[in-house]
């Protein structure tokens, strides 16, 4: 039962031809790479490094250990330089984005556009008084201004607290009392599923409580009536003009502070994570680098909310430091009907995207006919981070969106590492269905046990970071201490992840979830992931959740959770068959003590069904704890009256 059966699969060679701008062109190349990298971190990440354009140059390639340490010391540079005027001048004419939304609009900027856009704005926020190290909170959705909103700030050295625009009123303050914003970028609303979400609105709720707060800029997306109080809140298009002078790019030390990112916790307060911005912007331009393999006549879709990291790692910051050409979509992918996704694929000729694993078993819940009736064959690569994916689903996706020529690349990577640190090297090492691929280079790891000893090939441990990388968070927003003892204290020297992991005896990484969802049965460690994935395997299941509640007997037993693509099949056939597939693909003793048939599973809006809601259900029938950023938050009733405790 210790023996992690999923990664019996065999290796699967990637479809995918890289492109001459890879690193390394073979497994053994990789292999090579990635031991030198190891050796010799700082020579590594300076090699990377000298590919970016520099202001002044470095002193020390990388000092220090975990957690304090520094890479390119006493060099600078601009973000907004990489990542934007580089192509301007190099290729300006090149579309750099093309934004479409759920409501069938579009708008392209050119890498001519970008500049002045960004650069005026900088202008006017200095007007406003913003300058090196003051914070401007950005609560935007996915709209082109975001981009010059975010390289303004990048552009003068302000921090910017990038703030998920479906958060609640509260859930907003509670970040900006933290962060204490000079300035709020923001728009008047945006549109989710035909609704129009009001953002203004919802800060003038809590602005009062925020005094540090002197204007708020406000793009105009909806049209919608906002309450404007002179002088404190402008509109975006009023703040600058064709005169405004174009702010120089000012140059930003290496380690110094780039941005703020609040992961949410779920059982304390939100922890501001500060993420140097020339760190990050190194970290992100290898990731993408190495996960995707952006090629310049790419035409590249990462579908995030630029409220999770996921979106400034693969689109704003690591994707623009390629000089991509990439969508931004505003709204649910699958608004105003579930082909909407397809239909702007086919129409864009998208060869790469980069999105979640739930999006992916929410297309495979369409049905096959819908990817069929569109052209997709430009797209070579689909990239997804942020939680376990099922084989079921890989190979789903690959059939049908992939007319099996396209590769998969599941990631792995947190707010806290700013990078998607575990991954394939697209076409180059070869892929397994649900595993996350290996390490890439410049990143030291371990999976060790809970004394801190690594485990043995095959075996679950908890998945740490031995050395330090540039994209690695580099403390916790007004709270240093936090972080030392949050994320250093386990086993000292390391950084932990919190995730349980196995390498099997491929060398392939799987992540199987939180630490917390590696279940003990009768004294048998069982993976929740492994169980969830072998529920998906079921036809006619849609999604699964599994989590483990105590037992007196057992210790825990594991709770499954499951939405259904076939409502002619009753609860209870349901139950027997989940039970049926558990006991034989893990063992009887995984077999679920409850199996639930729900309508739709609680999800945040990146795609993660959270477990803990579901938990609280079960044990409470209710749910106190905070829903704010919440997909769904209507189902929260529903769940409540089918979700019942054996007994009760
Ligand atoms: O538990 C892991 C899960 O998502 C967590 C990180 O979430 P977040 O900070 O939102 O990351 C944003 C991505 C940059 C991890 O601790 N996770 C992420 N990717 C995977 C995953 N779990 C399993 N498989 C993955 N590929």
């Amino acid at each position: 039962m210790s023996e992690f059966a999923l990664g019996d699969v065999p290796l699967i060679a990637p479809h995918y031809q890289p492109s001459g701008l890879m690193p390394v062109k073979t497994m053994d190349e990789y292999r090579v790479l990635y031991q030198q990298s190891i050796e010799n971190l700082g020579q590594y990440w300076a090699k990377v490094a000298q590919e970016l354009e520099w202001m002044e140059p470095w002193q020390v390639d990388m000092e220090g250990s975990l957690p304090d340490f520094r890479f390119f010391s006493g060099g600078t540079t601009n973000v907004s330089v990489n990542c934007i005027d580089r192509h301007a001048r190099a290729n300006g004419a090149k579309t750099a984005l093309i934004w479409r939304s759920e409501t069938g609009e579009r708008r392209e900027w050119t890498y001519h556009q970008l500049p002045p856009e960004t650069a005026r704005f900088a202008t006017s926020l200095k007007a406003m008084g913003v300058g090196k190290g003051d914070v401007v909170a950005i609560f935007l959705p996915n709209l082109l201004e975001t981009f010059a909103a975010v390289h303004a700030c990048y552009r003068i050295g302000a921090i910017y607290n990038i703030v998920f625009s479906g958060f609640s009123p509260e859930a907003l303050f509670d970040r900006l009392i933290d962060t204490q914003p000079r300035v709020v970028v923001t728009a008047d609303g945006t549109f989710r599923r035909g609704r129009v979400v009001p953002l203004k609105a919802a800060l003038d709720k809590v602005i009062d409580r925020l005094p540090s707060i002197e204007h708020v800029v406000v793009i105009r997306r909806t049209g919608q009536d906002v309450t404007m109080r002179a002088p404190r809140d402008i509109y975006w298009h009023e703040a600058f003009n064709d005169n405004t002078p174009l702010a120089d790019p000012v140059p930003v030390e290496a380690n110094e502070p780039g941005f703020i990112i609040y992961t949410s916790g779920t059982t304390s307060r939100p922890k501001g994570l500060v993420h140097s911005g020339v760190g990050f912007l190194v970290g992100t331009y290898h990731n993408v680098r190495y996960s995707l393999d952006i090629r310049p006549e790419d035409v590249y879709w990462c579908t995030a909310d630029t409220g999770w990291l996921t979106f400034p790692i693969f689109e704003l910051v690591g994707g623009l430091a390629h000089g991509v050409t990439a969508i931004v979509y505003e709204g649910a992918m699958d608004y105003p009907n579930p082909s909407t996704f397809y239909q702007i694929m086919a129409e864009h000729r998208v060869t790469k995207i980069f999105t979640a694993p739930t999006w992916l078993r929410m297309l495979a819940r369409y049905g096959p006919d819908l990817p069929a009736a569109y052209d997709l064959s430009p797209l070579e690569l689909i990239g997804l981070v942020g939680e376990p994916l099922d084989p079921a689903t890989w190979q789903w996706v690959q059939r049908h969106v992939g007319a099996g020529q396209v590769d998969i690349n599941n990631t792995y990577g947190q707010s806290e590492t700013g990078s998607a640190w575990v991954s394939s090297v697209a076409g180059v090492t070869p892929l397994k269905p649900g595993s996350c691929g290996c390490a890439l280079p410049g990143h030291a790891y371990a999976i060790v046990d809970a004394k801190g000893q690594p485990v043995a090939t095959n075996g679950t441990g908890i998945l740490t970071i031995t050395a330090p990388f540039p994209a690695l968070a580099r403390t916790i927003w007004h709270d240093p201490e936090r972080f030392t003892t949050q994320y250093f204290s386990q086993f000292p020297g390391q950084y932990t992840t919190f995730d349980s992991a196995v390498q099997d005896r491929d060398d392939q990484l799987w992540i199987l979830g939180r630490v917390d969802d590696v279940i003990n049965v009768a004294a048998h460690r069982l993976s929740t992931m492994e169980m969830e994935s072998a529920i998906l395997d079921l036809d006619g299941v849609a999604e699964s959740a599994v989590i483990g509640v105590d037992d007196a007997v057992k210790g825990q037993v594991p709770v499954a959770f499951i939405t259904t693509r076939q409502a002619t099949i009753t609860a209870d056939e349901w139950t027997h068959r989940v039970t049926e597939q558990i006991a034989e693909n893990i063992g009887a003793i995984a077999k679920p003590a409850q199996v639930f048939v729900v309508d739709a599973m609680p999800k945040t809006r990146s795609g993660k069904i959270v477990r803990r809601l579901l938990k609280e259900i079960l044990l409470s029938g209710e749910v106190k704890g905070d829903i704010t950023g919440l997909e769904n938050p209507e189902v929260i009733d529903a769940l409540c009256a089918t979700i019942r405790p054996e007994g009760r």
